[in-house]
C-alpha cells in the first residue's frame, strides 16, 4: 500500500444508516446469545443499548465491529457487508469508528499520549512524530482532560479520566462512528453527567453517530435520541425512552417505570424546571420535587 492511499479520507457517510444489523444469530456452545436479531442505527443520533445483564449487549457491539463472527445474518457498516468484507476494504471502513470498551481497555506501560497515539500508527504510519503526538495532545484536551495528563500512566488517573483517556484514543482518527460500553460504568454521579454532557457535545460538534450500551438510567434520559432494548435474544423496540415506557412490557415497564427509573425522571425534570427558575411556578415546582425525592431517599 503506498503512503498516498492510506492517508486518503473517506467521504464522510451521508446515508440514513450507517448500522445495519440484519438477521444476526449468535450462539457460544449451547447458548443462543441472539436470534434473529435486526436493528439499523440512524446516522448523527445517540443510540442507547440496554438489557439485562448477559443479555448481549457487549456481544452485539463486538459483532458490529468485526470482533465476532456471528453464526448467521449480516452486518453492514456504511452499507458495507463487515461479515463478508476482504480485508483491504475491511481496513477502509475500521478507521472509520472509535471504540471505548466495557473497561477501558488503556494500555498500562504507555503513557495517556502514547495510548492515543496507537491507532494513528496503526493506520497512518507516515505521520511524523511530532504531528502524531500534536493529533493526541488535541484529543487528549478535546475529551476534557487537562495537558498534563498526556505524559500520566493510566495508574496515575482516576477512573473518570481513564475512561476520558479512553474516549481520546477512540477519537484518535476522526471517526464518524462512536461506540461507548459502559462509558459511566463505576463513576460517580457528577462525574457520569459530565461524561454524559461530554458525549452529546462531541456528537453535536463532530457530527458523531453513536452506539451507546449503559445501564445508567439518568445518560438514557439525558442524551439518547433513541434507546435499543435487548431482550428475549431480540431487539425488542427502538424508540424514544417516553414512547418506550408506554409499552407493555415487563422487563421494560420494571426498568424503566421501577423505583429507579422513576428516580431518573425526577432528575430530569429538575433539570428542565431549573432552567425557568424565574417563574414562581417552577420555582414551587422545584421545591415540591426536591422535598420528594428527599423524604424517598430517607425512606
Ligand atoms: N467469547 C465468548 N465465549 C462464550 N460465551 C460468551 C462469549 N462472549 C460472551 N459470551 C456469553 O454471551 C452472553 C452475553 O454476553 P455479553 O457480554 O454480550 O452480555 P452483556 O449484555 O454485555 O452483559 P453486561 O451488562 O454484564 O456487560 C453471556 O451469557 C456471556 O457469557
Ligand atoms: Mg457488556
Amino acid at each position: 500500500m503506498n503512503a498516498s492511499k492510506q492517508t486518503h479520507k473517506h467521504e464522510r457517510y451521508e446515508g440514513e444508516y450507517p448500522i445495519v444489523v440484519e438477521g444476526l444469530t449468535n450462539r457460544f456452545g449451547p447458548i443462543t446469545v441472539h436470534e434473529n436479531l435486526d436493528l439499523k442505527v440512524r446516522r448523527g443520533e445517540i443510540l442507547g443499548v440496554v438489557g439485562g445483564s448477559g443479555s448481549g449487549k457487549s456481544v452485539l457491539m463486538r459483532s458490529i465491529i468485526g470482533l465476532q463472527t456471528p453464526n448467521e445474518g449480516d452486518v453492514r457498516v456504511f452499507d458495507k457487508s463487515i461479515i463478508h468484507a476482504e480485508p483491504d476494504e475491511q481496513i477502509g471502513v475500521r478507521d472509520r469508528w472509535g471504540v471505548l470498551f466495557q473497561g477501558g481497555a488503556l494500555f498500562s506501560t504507555l503513557t495517556v499520549g502514547e495510548n492515543v497515539e496507537v491507532p494513528l500508527k496503526q493506520f497512518y504510519p507516515d505521520i511524523q512524530d511530532t504531528l502524531r503526538k500534536e493529533i493526541a495532545r488535541y484529543k487528549v484536551l478535546l475529551s476534557g482532560l487537562p495537558e498534563e495528563a498526556v505524559r500520566k500512566y493510566p495508574s496515575e488517573l482516576s477512573g473518570g479520566m481513564k475512561k476520558r483517556a479512553g474516549l481520546a484514543r477512540a477519537l484518535a482518527l476522526d471517526p464518524e462512528l462512536l461506540f461507548l460500553d459502559e462509558p459511566t460504568a463505576g463513576l460517580d454521579p457528577i462525574g457520569a453527567a459530565a461524561f454524559d454532557r461530554l458525549t452529546r457535545e462531541l456528537k453535536e460538534t463532530l457530527g458523531l453517530t453513536v452506539f451507546l450500551i449503559t445501564h445508567d438510567l439518568d445518560t438514557l434520559h439525558e442524551i439518547c435520541d433513541r434507546v435499543a432494548v435487548i431482550a428475549d435474544r431480540k431487539i425488542i423496540a427502538v424508540d424514544t425512552v417516553p414512547n418506550l415506557m408506554e409499552l407493555d412490557h415487563p422487563w421494560i415497564q420494571e426498568y424503566f417505570n421501577g423505583p429507579r427509573g422513576r428516580a431518573a425522571l425526577t432528575a430530569q425534570a429538575l433539570d428542565e424546571l431549573r432552567k425557568h427558575m424565574d417563574l414562581p411556578i417552577a420555582q414551587h415546582a422545584v421545591k415540591a420535587l426536591d422535598n420528594a425525592s428527599s423524604t424517598k431517599d430517607k425512606a
